[in-house]
């Protein structure tokens, strides 16, 4: 083969043949390129991308197994029995609730109010006494001199817990009546329930007004 092709001085110089020069571009083709001992990295951004899925995964979990309980979601459960699920909302739990919270800091957790300042509710003719008064004190808040239980209070202020205007509390019908209906029954008084309804139809045709005072409350029936 070598004897057909013409001769190039430059090859034959060298001393190479066709032959050794196509073997050696062989071995050469079918070498690895040169690594210097390195292999190559899983992206980092892998890393992150990963890690992140697995921290997704666990707060799911976390946050949306149910504990795995069945009855978290069951779509072959059975639907519970009619009127089950509409239970009211005790007014007395929702009451205490709203008292505990809101009414304690001035008239305390015992109902006793605190001296010369914040009048009582345990006891007290306005609490057990007309629910009109009551109703008109709670949605419009009641401002100067007051008498309770024989000892008259003017040091300070009852809010307006109504959905009126000048209300910082702007508290529900629902939740006046369950609050009123709580006081009413609570520690030594024992009188009977006040409804949204009767909260509702108070607020309507009164209005928006400023506080009540004792001489406006006393017309009342
Ligand atoms: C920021 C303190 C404060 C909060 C909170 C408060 N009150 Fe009063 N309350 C007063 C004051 C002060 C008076 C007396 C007002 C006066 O002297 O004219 C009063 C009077 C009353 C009265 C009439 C007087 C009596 O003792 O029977 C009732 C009833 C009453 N509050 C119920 C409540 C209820 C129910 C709540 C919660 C929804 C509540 N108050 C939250 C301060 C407060």
């Amino acid at each position: 083969m070598s004897d057909q092709t013409p001769h190039d001085p430059r090859f034959d110089n060298a001393g190479a043949t066709d032959e050794s020069l196509l073997s050696a571009h062989e071995r050469e083709l079918g070498k690895k390129p040169a690594d210097n001992g390195h292999y190559k990295m899983l992206p980092l951004v892998l890393l992150f991308v990963f890690s992140g899925l697995i921290f997704f995964a666990g707060t799911y979990l976390n946050e949306f197994s149910g504990h795995f309980d069945p009855s978290v979601f069951d779509e072959h459960g059975k639907p519970a029995q009619p009127g089950a699920a509409t239970a009211a909302v005790d007014p007395l739990v929702l009451g205490k609730r709203n008292y505990d919270q809101t009414c304690a800091t001035c008239h305390q957790i015992n109902g006793q109010g605190v001296a010369g300042i914040y009048p009582p509710l345990d006891g007290a003719e306005w609490v057990t006494g007309s629910p009109e008064r009551l109703v008109h004190i709670l949605v419009y808040g009641l401002k100067g001199p007051v008498m309770v239980k024989g000892t008259e209070y003017n040091a300070a202020a009852m809010p307006a817990f109504g959905r009126v205007a000048g209300s910082g509390y702007n508290w529900t019908d629902e939740r006046i009546a369950a609050t009123l209906t709580y006081i009413r029954q609570a520690w030594s008084n024992q009188a009977g329930p006040i409804t949204a309804e009767e909260v509702a139809a108070i607020r309507t045709k009164e209005g928006d007004r400023k506080e009540m005072t004792q001489e406006e409350l006393l017309q009342l029936p």
